[in-house]
């Protein structure tokens, strides 16, 4: 018996709602089944998943209506909507490993390959032949294949092995000789989310990561001028195949899951993801299960530890046969010099992309720049929006505390730029939309705004941010720490890679702030994250597999784990 969908076997999502409370409303749930048996038809496997939903829904229509896609390439399985007590009845079947419900999981947002001492590039042709049929698969937000990092001038066609596709969509230009695969897997679009179908990466993770770990040798590759330098992934020879699973909304297991049972089929040798969630029982996480069937076909894949440290505790993608990659630092670091009208000179730090051209700017601070009157709220000193006065700030350079979100205030205000001072330094440098540089406020905040305060017409200059050298490495404070909650008795994260301000290809389709009223757009940009780190790792494994290619990826786990050196894990001191 052939049920009538089986042609789409990657079904397409059917949207599906029953009206009502929260309890008979369906839900997409995963229904995790092992292993495809050797051989076994796929009609059969589509079959054997209709008739289980079959005898749990209890109805023909609505057995068709609710299943999202079959999973049946290595990984058995379905993806359906249903409600919680139907999800409980299947879990019980014969065959069934577990059921669990669809969530949706988060990004965790190069000279980095010197600073590691990789040679920049094979002075050994018959390996750069080797490191040629790499695959290197990642699950991301999609590519930009038009970035100069995956020009394939001089690559072959593809590995004979390669089984891959390459998607078409809005934007996308299509695939080449080193971008060989490009697929996206959005079963989970509720209708919710405006993102087209497309392969493109519209976010620039995606592109980053990918030319991380396989990017080619880039010449005078920077951000507007800021650590310039030759970018390059750590296997410039290797094939990239990218597998888009997030979107605006974020990754979903479901597509997740699919993404690795075609990534696994295609023939691809690694698999990187760089894409958190909390830390769940294996049989309940779609990156355990994925990377597990993966691991069983020979393929390492290495995953990024996730971004809530210093916390204890907070490591995610945990499983044994996972590469768990924390973040460490490089050893350079970006700072901004700044001058006083007074002739002082200090510094802060921060990626400031602008030029103020040597011209003093007055500069104020939130308390001289307020406009509210005794009874209005908000924190004037951390110059909250509302509180400050447009024509006290227009053309000024404003001193505020706070984090993040004061370059966005003062920008509104058309201010010149701001000074933000903060309460502990960070060792995260963010790009600033406004000529802007952060400052540690004990350190020579407070000088700042004693200048400001005690003097009659204070003025300062912001120059374009340098980038200078620092001692290195040590482990990013928001790199996930362990130890791991799921199987406490095995250590993780496994090993830490370079994750922070790591310069790589971008996407054409956003800025490089990602704010859309940001006009600077990068063909490479700096990001940081355990999520630039996994790439790092998954190149390094790849490098080792060139040498290697009868190694188990146990076995280059192994090599890299015990090859490392070990550090301490210490904030940056400026
Ligand atoms: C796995 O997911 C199911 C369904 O969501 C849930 O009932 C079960 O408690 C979960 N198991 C663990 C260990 O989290
Ligand atoms: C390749 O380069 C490395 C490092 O630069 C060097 O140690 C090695 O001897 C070189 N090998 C060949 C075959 O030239
Ligand atoms: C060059 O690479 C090949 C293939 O990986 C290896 O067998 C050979 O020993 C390498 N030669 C040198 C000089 O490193
Ligand atoms: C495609 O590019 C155009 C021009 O940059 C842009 O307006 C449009 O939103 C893009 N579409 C997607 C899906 O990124
Ligand atoms: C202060 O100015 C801001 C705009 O600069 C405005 O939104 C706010 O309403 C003003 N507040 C008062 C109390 O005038
Ligand atoms: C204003 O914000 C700064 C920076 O976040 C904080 O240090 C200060 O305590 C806040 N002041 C008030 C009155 O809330
Ligand atoms: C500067 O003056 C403001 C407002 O009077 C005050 O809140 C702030 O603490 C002063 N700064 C220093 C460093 O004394």
């Amino acid at each position: 018996m052939i049920p009538s969908f089986a042609s789409a076997f990657m079904c397409l999502a059917t949207a599906y709602c029953v009206q009502g409370s929260p309890e008979n409303e369906r839900k997409p749930y995963i229904v995790y089944m092992g292993e495809v048996a050797e051989h076994r038809a796929r009609l059969s496997i589509m079959d054997e998943h209709h008739q289980l939903l079959l005898r749990t829904v209890g109805d023909e229509d609505m057995a068709r209506e609710s299943k999202i896609c079959s999973y049946g390439k290595s990984i058995n399985g379905f993806a359906a909507r249903l409600l919680p007590d139907e999800a409980k009845r299947l879990a019980e079947e014969d065959g069934v490993a577990s059921v669990f419900e669809n969530t949706r999981r988060k990004l965790l947002t190069t000279r980095s390959w010197d600073f590691l001492g990789l040679p920049p590039t094979s002075n050994n042709s018959s390996n750069a032949i080797v490191e040629s049929n790499i695959i290197l698969g990642l699950l991301d937000t999609g590519i930009w294949p038009g970035s100069p990092s995956f020009n394939d001038k001089g690559y072959g066609p593809p590995p004979a092995k390669w089984k891959g596709k390459c998607d078409k969509g809005a934007n996308f230009t299509g695939c080449n000789n080193k971008v060989i695969g490009a697929r996206y897997y959005h079963l989970d679009n509720d209708g919710s989310s405006t993102d087209e179908p497309t392969p493109v990466d519209t976010d620039g993770h995606g592109t980053h990561t990918a030319s991380t770990a396989a990017g080619i040798p880039v010449k005078d590759s920077s951000v507007y001028g800021i650590a310039k330098g030759t970018a390059r992934g750590g296997v410039p020879s290797a094939r990239i195949a990218m597998y888009k699973v997030c979107w605006s909304d974020g990754c979903s297991d479901m597509d997740i899951l699919a993404a690795f049972d075609d990534a696994i089929a295609d023939g691809v040798d690694l698999i990187s993801l760089s894409i958190g969630g909390n830390s769940k029982e294996y049989f309940n996480d779609s990156v355990a299960i994925g990377s597990f069937h993966a691991m069983r076909k020979g393929i390492l894949t290495s995953c990024a530890a996730g971004n809530d440290g210093p916390t204890l505790a907070t490591v995610e993608n945990v499983a044994p046969w996972i590469l768990t990659v924390g973040a460490s630092s490089i050893d350079r670091q970006f700072t901004s010099t700044i001058k006083l009208g007074d002739g002082t000179i200090t510094s802060g730090y921060g990626i400031n992309t602008f030029s103020m051209k040597n011209k003093m700017y007055p500069f104020t601070n939130g308390a001289h720049a307020t406009n509210l009157t005794g009874n209005d709220y908000g924190n004037i000193s951390a110059c909250d929006s509302g509180t400050l006065g447009k024509n006290k700030v227009k053309g000024k350079i404003v001193y505020c505390l706070g984090d993040s979100s004061q370059d966005h205030t003062i920008r509104m205000l058309d201010g010149a730029g701001t000074i933000v001072a903060i309460d502990e330094p960070s060792d995260n440098y963010l790009l600033t939309l406004i000529p802007a540089t952060y400052v540690v406020r004990s350190k020579n905040g407070d000088k700042l705004d004693r200048y400001i305060n005690s003097t009659r017409n204070p003025h300062a200059v912001i120059y374009k941010t340098k980038t200078v050298h620092m001692a290195a490495p040590f482990v990013a404070s928001f790199s996930s720490r362990g130890p791991q909650l799921t199987n406490p008795n095995i250590l993780k994260p496994d090993i830490t890679a370079p994750g922070l301000n790591v310069l790589g290809a971008y996407t054409e389709l956003t800025s490089i702030t990602g704010e859309s009223t940001d006009r600077r757009y990068s063909a490479f940009n700096f990001m940081s994250g355990t999520s630039m780190s996994s790439p790092h790792a998954s190149a390094a494994a790849a490098y080792v597999k060139s040498f290697h290619p009868d190694w188990s990826p146990a076995a280059i786990k192994s090599a890299l784990m015990t090859t490392g050196k070990t550090s301490k894990s210490h904030q940056a001191n400026r």
